[in-house]
């Protein structure tokens, strides 16, 4: 393979696209397509082929949500969870990214952080918000005294994603993608066990407050995700360095999370 077509692949790879149709390149500018032409049978069968089925994702949605529910249960260390992700094959995401990124952070910290999925950046390094869109995040935590980097429950957060893998060309994870996901989310945060979550961004807010509002809707509360685990919402880092004006909005929201964490 020359170094143009490698090139080449790999943008298809990132772009999502990972099955080939055919072995030939179909010429899709020609009226009728050769390799079509000759595959247009006489008399068309009146159900579909069926491809085999070996891979995990022609299983009904919901058996992979109630597989990833069974795996999640039955993980009782944050190693456990680690290694029932990285052996699931729920996920196709699983098969485009580079590597699993779980968390970094102390997972003794009060804070947990959630965001969306990662991205290239991340990917390359296997750790959550590592990008230009972690170190903006790593910013506005050490306005409030808080870091990864932190060695004490008071002084650090621990920061992981609804989704695992990185998604092909930085896509929005899929509905379907997130539903799978979600067991393993929900699992890690009864692992971690902090005093108080909070969601980065609209996907994750949406997914783990199981709502259909707007970021800018829930943001500015504080919810009870479980009788031992408060919630808040804030703008995506991402959002902020597109859109630097809502800084304010998000200060706003840190200044909360410290009332929540001072009592
Ligand atoms: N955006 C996210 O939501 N998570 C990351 O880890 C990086 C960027």
């Amino acid at each position: 393979m020359t170094n143009a077509e490698l090139a080449a692949l790999e943008f298809l790879v990132d772009a999502g696209i990972t099955q080939a149709y055919s072995d030939e390149p179909n010429n899709r500018l020609q009226s009728v397509s050769p390799i079509l032409a000759a595959n247009i049978p006489d008399e068309l069968p009146n159900t579909l082929p069926l491809a085999p089925a070996e891979n995990a994702l022609l299983m009904p949605h919901n058996d992979i949500i109630a597989e990833a529910q069974k795996l999640a249960a039955a993980c009782t260390t944050l190693d456990d969870l680690k290694t029932a992700i990285q052996n699931f094959d729920g996920l196709d995401v699983k098969k485009t990214a580079t590597q699993i990124v779980f968390a970094d952070g102390n997972p003794a910290a009060k804070v947990m952080i959630i965001g969306e999925a990662p991205g290239a950046d991340e990917d390359r390094h296997g750790k959550p918000f590592v990008g230009v869109s972690g170190q903006l995040l790593d910013k506005i935590l050490a306005c409030i005294n808080l870091s990864r980097a932190g060695d004490t429950a008071d002084n650090s957060v621990y920061i992981s994603n609804i989704l695992n893998w990185r998604p092909p060309g930085n896509r929005t994870p899929t509905q379907a993608e997130m539903e799978v996901a979600y067991p393993f989310i929900r699992r890690h945060i009864e692992l971690v066990n902090p005093q108080i979550l909070v969601f980065c961004g609209g996907v994750a807010a949406q997914t783990l407050l199981q709502s259909k509002e707007s970021i800018s809707r829930l943001r500015g509360t504080v919810y009870e995700y479980s009788d031992t685990v408060k919630a808040i919402a804030t703008y995506h880092p991402a959002f902020l360095l597109r859109t630097p004006l809502q800084k304010k909005k998000v200060w706003d929201d840190m200044l909360m999370l410290q009332g929540v964490l001072n009592g």
